[in-house]
């Protein structure tokens, strides 16, 4: 049977230190670091991850502000917000919860935030410097895949990554960084590639980062692999209390079996990213402080 990336034990690792460190700030009488939350609308998945960085933050005892917004508010108010976090001297680092309703530009509101804060790690300053030797903030979840698998002594370099989904949150920039700190080979599959399973089949490390339930299946991996799954999809589960549970890309009972290493969700890159998001607000209070 595989080992387990056990994101979450890593995360509850990654936490400690962080506590561990907000402890030395305390005790030399320097304010907790600061994480501001921007959600919009009220959909329910957003809602249970923020509820999520909200109890992180606690845990490790940095200060929240969390703010809401209804739907209908418009680009140039949300906008007007993203200035005054940026201004504020009180908040280290923010993010925006996406998704953000139609008529709001993702992209407008991401550029809008000071790179400095952006602890998220989505602005093209941070973003572009997953391949610069002075790296900035780096994005939260493809950080978090690369951190989990560094501390499972899981080698990288020159393996075959094959990533599939290439989104500008995890799968683009993933690439760059298994390619530029992980020296790995990389494949990054997309809505057009063709044979989807040619690849997948070749890949010694395997990353799923699409959000649809069963998408890799046991024909698809090859036998001794490492798979990463950070899709994560509310399906209806009438047992449970909520009504649903959340699945990955990967048939995990099926692809399992073969993988030398392998995430479970929940409780795999989930977390990681939630530890990525709380390193990084460390980070951005460190460096507009002489702490
Ligand atoms: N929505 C889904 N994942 C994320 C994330 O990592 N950050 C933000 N801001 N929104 C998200």
């Amino acid at each position: 049977m595989p080992t387990l990336l056990d994101g979450k034990k890593i995360a509850g690792d990654i936490k400690s230190e962080i506590s561990a460190r907000v402890q030395q700030l305390k005790d030399k009488g320097l304010r907790a670091p600061n994480l501001a939350i921007i959600i919009v609308g009220d959909d329910g998945a957003s809602h249970t991850y923020v509820n999520g960085k909200i109890a992180a933050c606690k845990s490790v005892g940095f200060d929240f502000t969390l703010m809401h917004f209804a739907s209908t508010i418009s680009e140039a108010k949300l906008m007007k917000h993203v200035e005054n976090l940026n201004e504020d001297e009180d908040i280290d680092g923010f993010i925006v919860q996406l998704p953000l309703p139609e008529h709001i530009s993702v992209e407008k509101v991401t550029e809008a935030i000071r790179s400095e804060k952006d602890v998220d790690g989505f602005t093209n300053q941070n973003f572009g410097s997953i391949v610069s030797k002075n790296q900035l903030i780096m994005p939260a979840t493809p950080w978090g895949v690369m951190e989990l698998l560094r501390r499972y002594d899981v080698p990288t370099e020159s393996r075959h990554c094959v990533i599939v989904g290439a989104s500008r949150l995890v799968g683009a920039p993933l690439a760059m960084m298994m390619s530029e700190e992980g020296h790995a080979t990389v494949t990054l599959c997309h809505k057009y590639t063709e044979n989807l399973a040619y690849h997948t089949q070749n890949a010694d490390i395997l990353v799923s980062a699409v959000g649809k339930p069963d998408l890799i299946t046991e024909d698809m991996v090859k036998e001794g692999a490492v798979v990463v799954d950070v899709g994560t999809t509310r399906v209806e589960d009438k047992s449970r209390k909520t009504g649903f549970r959340l699945s990955g890309d990967v048939n995990y009972d099926s692809v399992a079996p073969k993988c030398s290493f392998i995430t479970p969700v929940p409780g795999g890159v989930g977390p990681m990213t939630i530890a990525s998001l709380l390193m990084n607000t460390l980070k951005a209070y460190e460096s507009q402080h002489s702490a």
